[in-house]
């Protein structure tokens, strides 16, 4: 079946970059693209997720963007709890609990994200680590997904092996069989497809090569 390939600019992109996507990818069934807010209401005939939520639907949070925001202008799902959110704006795993029940009450799927730090997977401790944020991480209802991504191998250019991809998302699919997985961290046109080929891998959150329309649809290619 085909992979899904979800695009997660981060704080980059421009205007120049949407009209590439737009141009490249338009009506794409199997992209979804994570777009600075900003960008998330120019119409673009592309799937769309926000890259992040408030967990309360209205209020006095000047800066923020709540849940019914990204509905009025069609946007489907929403990054929680990345681990850059996490480490530069103290996201705790209760809020990103919260974001996530609150993404599913507006009727957008949020792309949960979980992964070990350096640290922890060189203390061999990646499968509780794991095990924690999913505890404390998942919402009540399902319809949410999941990214695993380990910290260590975001931007690095470094991946965990095949074998242990593959063992991680075995744990992952048993505890949620019906919930879409995805691998993230470091992935691009090159080890895409060995990527692609580890059961229960559903799908790529792609950071850094999602910037290059070219390396996007190597991706594509390699996920179909
Ligand atoms: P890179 O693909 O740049 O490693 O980023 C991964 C990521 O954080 C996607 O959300």
């Amino acid at each position: 079946m085909q992979k899904w390939v979800v695009a997660n600019w981060k704080m980059n992109g421009s205007k120049n970059l949407l009209n590439e996507y737009k141009k490249s990818f338009k009506n794409h069934k199997k992209l979804i693209v994570c777009l600075p807010s900003i960008y998330l209401g120019e119409p673009s005939g592309l799937i769309l997720s926000a890259q992040n939520i408030h967990q309360q639907l209205k209020g006095a949070y000047t800066g923020e963007i709540s849940a019914s925001m990204l509905v009025e202008f069609g946007v489907k799902y929403c990054l929680v709890g990345h681990s850059e959110r996490r480490q530069h704006f103290h996201e705790t795993n209760s809020d990103v609990r919260a974001k996530a029940e609150t993404c599913l009450e507006a009727n957008i799927t949020p792309i949960i994200c979980i992964g070990e730090t350096l640290e922890q997977y060189e203390a061999n401790q990646t499968t509780e680590v794991l095990e924690r944020q999913l505890a404390e991480c998942l919402p009540s209802r399902s319809g949410f997904w999941i990214a695993y991504e380990p910290v260590w191998a975001i931007g690095t250019g470094k991946t965990p092996t095949t074998d242990e991809i593959s063992e991680v998302h075995l744990m992952l699919r048993e505890k949620l069989p019906n919930t879409i997985l995805l691998y993230g961290g470091s992935v691009n046109g090159d080890n895409a497809a060995t990527i692609f080929a580890i059961p229960n891998v559903d799908g790529a959150l792609v950071g850094g090569a999602s910037l290059d329309v070219a390396a996007v649809a190597v991706i594509l290619k390699h996920a179909r």
